[in-house]
């Protein structure tokens, strides 16, 4: 079939009939050798294909099965059928490809996510997996119009790095050695300087360290890719491949740096409740059903719709970690020891339970904790007047935990060069870094935003490998 396709969006969006048109898509079900719900992906809908039964070959109609391409020529008619509107009344009709019934995985019933993810090069096809891809799609577009619209650069970061810019020693060594012959240096260890960059590189954590000498001329900047952690997290929030967007804003304090996560988190998840409204309130759907198996008191009391409205219209409770260390440690489930980690002195690292606790059951709505002890924080962080605590800033979300990482970073030479010494971060390896605090430096701040973090909490999902295409976790990494 040579004419180009019309997207079964549009012809169901703009209700298109007395046209003749050509649709190309993968047959969702075919009823009575007659119906076909097809489905091209441009919608979480299918345009329902009625075939002429009677002129349409038998050994073409066997083909018509669950999971095959067609396309298919006709007349668009106002439907009588119940559930859709329009209808094509196919009088050509091809298949580009069979999918064989006894084979294909997908058949048209309810299958686990769990099963769905062992077979995640067909789990596009499927509603659910459907609707999260185009939502993670208007998401990542909805960022980039964010920040272009105030002003900020795009900068690609690289993703071979010789540095740990979180300082958590989690990363993934980059080597073209032999490692079944590795080279000997005279000092005894691996000899770094026949590998390819001549010495050890590793894939990045993070693009920050990079953001910062740029947003030191160009004011504002972002970036929007690929981050990688060897940390032995099998969490469902977790991955070892995930993508982080990470704006730096010279002339900025932690305030301002607040300011702006909180309007970029509200911009993006407004532009989705508008853009994607049929996918979302698809998405709200399945999770309500889910709900309803849970018991009772672990239901949530609001729909996903609800949910992504609550946080464009409420404004994020702002509070210190000894605040919030404050409220834990008096909570409920705290004196009743029925957290994991007890909170009971100030300087603990708050663990996911302590964060969910404070969002959902204490203040209920998204909560930005700022000024951590500046043991639990990475080298790069403004140490504030105590000497004790640092301008960091965590953004909370229900259901998710920590979305958002950031802080104002410490701009003032000799207190950078201290930090790293406590810290044993040799000062040769960031020169480069350090040198933007000896020529003009300046106040500035910026965050990271763990990407799909932000697409489970938008799509109501349970498992962050069910909104990247194909997760990378410990000990998996398939397709
Ligand atoms: O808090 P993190 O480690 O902060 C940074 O990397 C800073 N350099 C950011 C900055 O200030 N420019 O990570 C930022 C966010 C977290 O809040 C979380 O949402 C996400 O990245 N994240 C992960 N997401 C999925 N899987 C993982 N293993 C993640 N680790 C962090
Ligand atoms: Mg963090």
């Amino acid at each position: 079939m040579k004419e180009k396709a019309v997207s079964i969006k549009d012809i169901l969006s703009k209700e298109i009939t007395g046209q003749i048109v050509v649709v190309k898509g993968w047959v969702r079900t075919f009823r009575n050798n007659q119906f076909v719900a097809l489905s091209d992906g441009s919608t979480i809908h299918t345009l329902q294909v009625v075939v002429d039964f009677e002129n349409t070959p038998t050994d073409l109609l066997k083909k018509i099965t669950t999971g095959a391409a067609i396309g298919a020529k006709g007349l668009l008619v106002e439907s009588m059928g119940k559930g859709q509107s329009v209808e094509l009344k196919a009088t050509d009709l091809v298949v580009y490809g069979e999918a064989d019934p006894e084979k294909y995985p997908l058949q048209p019933k309810k299958h686990s996510l769990e099963f769905l993810r062992e077979i995640a090069h067909l789990r596009f096809r499927t509603n659910t997996f459907g609707a999260i891809f185009r939502v993670r799609h208007q998401l990542s577009f909805a960022i980039h119009r964010f920040f272009h619209e105030h002003g900020f650069y795009y900068l690609h970061t690289p993703i071979v790095t010789a540095s740990d810019a979180e300082g958590a020693g989690e990363m993934f060594r980059v080597t073209t050695l032999d490692l079944e012959k590795l080279p000997v240096a005279e000092s005894g260890g691996i000899d770094f300087k026949q590998d390819f960059f001549e010495r050890e590189t590793n894939l990045t954590v993070s693009g920050q360290l990079e953001a910062e000498l740029g947003a030191l001329a160009l004011g504002k900047v972002y970036t929007f890719g690929p981050t990688f952690r060897a940390e032995n997290s099998n969490t469902s929030r977790h991955l070892a491949e995930f993508w982080m967007i990470e704006p730096e804003v010279a002339f900025a304090d932690l305030s301002d740096n607040m300011d702006l996560a909180e309007a970029m988190l509200q911009y993006v998840i407004k532009d989705t409740l508008v853009q994607c409204k049929d996918d979302l309130s698809f998405l709200s759907n399945r999770l309500a059903q889910e709900e309803k198996s849970k018991p009772q008191n672990e239901r949530s009391e609001m729909t996903l719709i609800e949910r992504l409205e609550f946080i464009v219209n409420n404004t994020f409770e702002r509070l210190t970690y000894t605040e919030a260390i404050d409220i834990l440690r008096n909570s409920k489930p705290n004196k009743k020891k029925k957290f994991s980690y007890l909170i009971d002195e100030w300087g603990v690292d708050l663990q996911s339970e302590h964060e969910r606790y404070l969002v959902e059951k204490h203040f209920k709505k998204p909560v930005i904790l700022t000024d951590y002890p500046k043991k639990i924080k990475a080298f790069y962080m403004r140490l504030n007047e105590d000497n004790n605590t640092v301008g960091a800033m965590d953004i909370l979300f229900p259901g998710i935990g920590e979305i958002v990482g950031g802080s104002q970073r410490e701009e003032r030479l000799d207190v950078l060069q201290k930090r790293m010494q406590e810290m044993h971060i040799p000062e040769n390896e960031l020169y480069w870094y350090l040198d933007t605090r000896r020529f003009g430096t300046c106040p500035h701040a910026g965050f990271g935003l763990g990407f799909e973090r932000l697409v489970l909490f938008v799509t109501g999902m349970s498992n962050i490998r069910d909104v990247i295409a194909f997760p990378r976790t410990p000990g998996s990494a398939n397709f």
